[in-house]
């Protein structure tokens, strides 16, 4: 028996059903704010990852599905979609076009990770990226779409928000951070690591020890230059216009080491330990960094499977047509049908010969809304039996009139 592997899941009716409920209804979303869908692949060079979300982050450091492939390629299951689509803009020349480019996406993502509730080694984002404003009306909408999106399907988050700074301001403070975790001792190995790499990234370690001496560390928002200060005071501002309830955390600093200025996260209470349920944030400096045409941008992803848990389907309404056959000699009938009405319909069709209670309780089972039993008295008239599954009325139809047959 071999099973899926550790941390990776079938999704099964009705979690695929909401799945599919929810990408749709996200890209609706999107749509209506001038993205459009975009599919970058999955597997990518590693170095593009390395580069962008950062040799500091644990996505990087411990979580990449990484492998050197038949051609000698250090290759990565995509951590995360951001990077591609990045990699997509420049390789595409859509940099030196200039003006402004709106992506969303959803697929797959994987993260060596230790599995738990809501924590998977392949897991489902639905993401958004925009390229080409620095005006912070952008970073207002993207955080006003997931709103729209997470108010859509119901679902009570707290808004964190924090600035991450710019190369003006954050040297001065970097330096000013290192200069304070210089004289902790104590911190766990991997804030070592990251006070090399990255020290902002001490800041949100989850080590309790850890925290105890971050107490009174130095804050970023409140080293910020003019420009990243107003900025965040005008997205401030524009969140209070629109009604949408924010928390400033000063200590929020994102896994991924590519953002500057805005960092943003949606949390849900309802969820368990896992309580993120979307991030994102603006990544100025990264088109440059990969190559391209320098380009402001900003973006976010949802965890689907976390949001998935808390999606409520409206209730299902019966449709379509179910048919199933009481003799084997009525399985070319069935099969005639079923191709000549599902060219208006959703049919199913069941071949295997089986009791008129048997094929109801099927039809009841598939949510059809109609049930045509095919058997001996059926094939000799030509005309069919169907029960309205609503209604529980029955009525006939003439074979040759199935296609007509207004259903
Ligand atoms: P992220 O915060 O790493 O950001 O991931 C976004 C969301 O993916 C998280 O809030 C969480 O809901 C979900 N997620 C992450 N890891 C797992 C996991 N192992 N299992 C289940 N769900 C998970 C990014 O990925 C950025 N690319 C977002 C972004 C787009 N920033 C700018 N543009």
């Amino acid at each position: 028996m071999i099973n899926a592997l550790r941390g990776m899941k079938d999704m099964l009716s009705p979690e695929s059903e909401k799945y599919l409920y929810f990408i749709e209804n996200c890209s609706r979303i999107a749509k209506n704010y001038g993205f459009e869908f975009i599919s970058a692949p999955i597997l990518e060079e590693s170095a593009l990852f390395k580069r962008s979300v950062g040799e500091s982050s644990d996505i990087v450091g411990k979580e990449m599905y990484e492998f050197t492939d038949k051609g000698g390629n250090r290759v990565c299951l995509r951590p995360e979609g951001t990077a591609g689509i990045v990699r997509s803009f420049i390789q595409n020349k859509m940099d030196r076009a200039g003006g402004v480019k709106r992506f969303f996406y959803y697929g797959p993502m994987f993260r060596y990770e230790k599995p738990q509730k809501g924590r998977f080694r392949q897991f489902y984002q639905f993401g958004v990226e925009s390229f080409g404003i620095s005006d912070v009306r952008e970073d207002a909408s993207v955080i006003l779409m997931l709103s729209e999106i997470l108010n859509f399907f119901k679902i009570e988050t707290v808004l964190k928000l924090n600035s991450l700074g710019c190369p003006k301001c954050m040297p001065a403070y970097r330096a000013k951070l290192v200069k304070f975790l210089d004289a902790i001792e104590g911190l766990c190995d991997d804030c070592m690591r990251r006070k090399v790499l990255n020290p902002i990234r001490v800041l949100d370690c989850k080590n309790d020890q850890c925290q105890s001496f971050l107490t009174n560390a130095p804050l970023l928002i409140d080293a910020l230059c003019d420009e990243c200060k107003s900025d965040f005071e005008r997205l401030c501002a524009i969140l209070k216009n629109f009604n949408i309830n924010y928390e400033i955390d000063p200590k929020l600093v994102r896994g991924l080491d590519y953002y500057s200025k805005t960092a943003f996260e949606f949390v849900s209470g309802d969820i368990g330990a896992q309580s993120s349920i979307a991030g994102g944030g603006r990544y100025d400096r990264l088109v440059e960094f990969l190559g391209g045409k320098s380009s402001p941008a900003v973006g976010f992803a949802i965890g689907v499977d976390r949001i998935l848990e808390l999606v409520m389907l409206d209730e299902q309404k019966r449709e379509g047509i179910y048919i199933g056959t009481l003799e084997k000699e009525a399985q070319d009938l069935a099969f005639l049908a079923a191709v000549t009405l599902r060219r208006k319909n959703r049919v199913e069709v069941e071949f295997e010969a089986k009791g008129l209670k048997n094929i109801l309780k099927n039809a009841d089972k598939a949510n059809a809304k109609y049930c045509v039993c095919i058997g001996e008295n059926e094939l000799k008239s030509g005309i069919l039996w169907v029960k309205d599954l609503d209604t529980k009325e029955n009525f006939s139809v003439k074979k040759e009139l199935l296609g007509e047959f207004t259903w």
